[in-house]
């Protein structure tokens, strides 16, 4: 495995936190703390819908990208409440997390609406970050293989070789989100490492290895050195810590030194 196939990106995940006023702040911060990655690490913060457009004002000559935090499958029409992927390239919008735990678990994801939005953003041109991951009761079942492969195999399907690249793969422990609980350094890349796997069976080897893959689940500035020296861990999604400038710049540095 050689990581330098790949991006490193790390990931802001903010979800539903901050107003307009509070993102500028938070990104002005952010901007000159992480200049050093341009060229080196992906930086990007996924922010609330109603704050896009400010984090896209905010940012730009910067090297932050911004992502949002879902996106609809259908082109337009009678969704009510929804937002389309045109909707968000045409803001300038160039990364979407999809399938995050939390969608799952309290706005009825499946597999099958994650693939249907991953086709769709991939087709718009935005760049998804497709969540997966295994909730604690699976992994005391020991299924947790058997539910990341059916996340990556189902939520992936119909996605081209040459779009693959374009796809991050987040893998967050679902136990590990928001609770404090990491998954340690070995337990992630074991899971990482199977992610890889499976998209070999699916395209090739030297596809598989060119697709960043990111550990998600309580990253912080104190744990991600360890997480990130992983042979297949190439980068981060991170929750809490992202809400502190401080705090993300460490993880993002960390993702520098490599
Ligand atoms: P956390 O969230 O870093 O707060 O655990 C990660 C995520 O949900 O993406």
């Amino acid at each position: 495995m050689n990581k330098s196939l790949r991006k490193a990106i790390i990931a802001g995940n903010w979800k539903m936190n901050k107003t307009r006023p509070e993102a500028k702040e938070l990104l002005e911060a952010i901007k000159p703390l992480v200049a050093n990655a341009e060229g080196k690490v992906e930086v990007i913060a996924c922010v609330p819908f109603t704050n896009l457009e400010t984090a896209i004002n905010t940012t730009a000559g910067s090297n932050v990208k911004i992502g949002a935090e879902n996106v609809h499958f259908e082109k337009s029409g009678a969704f009510t409440g929804e937002i389309s992927a045109d909707m968000l390239t045409e803001l300038g919008v160039e990364y979407v997390v999809i399938g995050h735990s939390e969608r799952r678990q309290y706005f009825g994801e499946t597999d099958e609406t994650v693939n249907k939005r991953t086709l769709a953003a991939l087709e718009a041109g935005l760049k998804p970050i497709v969540c997966v991951g295994e909730t604690l009761e699976q992994r005391e079942l020991n299924i947790t293989e058997e539910v990341i492969a059916t996340q990556i195999k189902v939520g992936l399907k119909g996605t081209c070789e040459k779009c693959i690249k374009n796809v991050v793969i987040a893998y967050e422990p679902v136990w590990a989100i928001g609770t404090g609980k990491t998954a340690t350094p070995e337990q992630a890349e074991e899971v990482c490492a199977f992610i890889r796997g499976e998209l070999a069976k699916m395209f090739d080897k030297a596809t598989a290895d060119a697709v960043t893959i990111q550990y998600g689940g309580s990253m912080n500035a104190g744990n991600c050195k360890e997480l990130l020296a992983k042979p297949d861990i190439d980068g981060g999604l991170i929750g809490g810590a992202s809400l502190k400038a401080n705090d993300f710049n460490t993880i993002v540095q960390a993702a520098v030194e490599g």
